[in-house]
């Protein structure tokens, strides 16, 4: 019997033919000339040399040209195509969730997400103001209000001791985000909302492929949503997706698809953000090597815990704690510095190296200047305090070992140099 060409585990309609080009820790130039890594930096045109916070793992070229070939005879391009179908099935097995719907990004997963429960208009949903924009953002953008409740020290998640002092007859749910990755307190946030009848909405936008206590992340609460985006650990150039239960699906398919259920039935005033069959090609075909993205990043946080123990235990340097029963995804790499002026003295001098981290998330969304003064007077010490010291690292799976130590390196003979002043 002829050998058969190899195909993806798990029944994917993708083949693959070669090993992904991008393994972490060789020596090979991996960047390709000229290419514009400025999604997630505020470098337009970064260097060879220069060392991003995160950089977009795509499969092999060939692979990515021979998966969109029946695509491109197709010419069905997007509306719930085949590879829309399929991407999502292969979600739902690999994240353990009932379902999942696709969406055009994360940020419109969120606010849809957020729709399909209806809140009379005022409503108050807490939130964490620790995080990325979008996700107040999408509670604004809903015509609710964000209600603010400080995260714990250890972690940056929401501190569930914090939100019963926050809950009003206005409140109708609880929007918490696994930020970084890091697992929020599920079990005490699901006591607090059954206690209170409130819905739970998890941002797990960097949570993609996390399981806590053997479960799935996007399986807790009354729906997850997570981001696709090409900077994220696992993306579909833009995408994301909200993971649910079968009716919640029902809703999301028409907030997604302007609410059509057939060519002459409007059943609802749905948005569009359906992800385009592209989109869904690339996420079959990032899928195929997410184990080894995940193995290769594992190896740089681990590299880092073992290199930056030294500052750990001198108490220049402060890493967050991850909740037990975690299997993580390494989608960032934070560390807290003694103070706001180390950290931006750090930062400053990285960056004069041709290194970029992120000061993810300064500042805290609740004070950025878009919404006034509004939340000025919240009590929020602890995301502000985290905000002021925390910088996340480059990791990415192709981050080679010798640019791994020069960021290692760049950071303590930083922090050396602060220490003998
Ligand atoms: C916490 C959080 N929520 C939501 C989003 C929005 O996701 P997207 O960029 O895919 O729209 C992001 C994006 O980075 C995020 O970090």
């Amino acid at each position: 019997m002829q050998e058969e060409e190899p195909t993806c585990p798990a029944g994917s309609s993708l083949s693959q033919n070669s090993e992904r080009q991008n393994p972490a820790l060789i020596d090979e130039p991996t960047c390709p000339a000229g290419s514009s890594l400025s999604q997630n930096s505020e470098r337009q045109n970064p260097s060879l040399e220069d060392i991003m916070v995160t950089r977009s793992s795509m499969p092999p070229y060939e692979v990515f040209i021979k998966a969109i070939k029946p695509l491109w005879d197709s010419h069905w391009l997007t509306n719930m195509g085949k590879y829309h179908q399929e991407l999502e099935k292969r979600l739902e097995a690999y994240l353990c969730v009932p379902r999942v719907s696709l969406m055009v990004n994360g940020h419109m997963a969120l606010e849809l997400a957020i729709q399909a429960f209806h809140f009379p208009e005022g409503s108050e949903v807490i939130t964490t103001p620790f995080t990325f924009v979008s996700t107040t953002h999408a509670i604004i953008r809903n015509h609710l209000r964000p209600v603010f409740c400080d995260v714990k020290y250890s972690n940056g998640t929401m501190d569930p001791d914090r939100i019963e002092e926050l809950i009003t007859d206005k409140t109708v749910a609880i929007l918490p985000v696994h930020v970084y990755g890091y697992p929020c307190d599920t079990e005490s946030i699901r006591r607090v909302a059954e206690k209170y009848r409130l819905k739970v909405i998890y941002d797990a936008a960097h949570a993609f492929g996390v399981k806590y206590k053997g479960a799935g992340i996007g399986s807790y609460g009354d729906a997850s949503i997570f981001s696709f985006h090409a900077t994220k650990v696992y993306n579909t150039i833009e995408g994301g997706a909200v993971a649910c239960s079968d009716s919640l699906y029902e809703k999301m398919y028409d907030l997604k698809n302007f609410g059509i259920r057939d060519e002459e039935h409007v059943a609802s005033i749905g948005a569009n953000a359906k992800m385009n069959e592209f989109s869904a090609i690339m996420g079959l075909c990032n899928l195929e090597y997410l184990e080894e993205e995940l193995r290769l990043r594992g190896e740089i946080d681990r590299i880092y815990r073992e290199e930056f123990h030294g500052l750990v235990e001198k108490g220049l340097l402060t890493l967050f704690s991850i909740p037990e029963e975690t299997k993580r995804n390494y989608a960032y790499f934070p560390v807290l510095f003694q103070n706001e002026a180390v950290r931006d003295r750090v930062c400053g001098k990285l960056r004069k190296q041709g290194i970029y981290p992120r000061k993810y998330f300064y500042p805290i969304t609740a004070d950025q200047e878009c919404f006034g003064n509004a939340y000025q007077d919240a009590s929020l010490a602890c995301a502000r305090e985290l905000s002021s010291r925390v910088l996340t690292l480059p990791i990415y799976a192709s981050l080679k070992k010798e640019q791994l130590i020069r960021v290692i390196n760049a950071v303590k003979a930083e922090l050396m140099a602060v220490q003998s002043q």
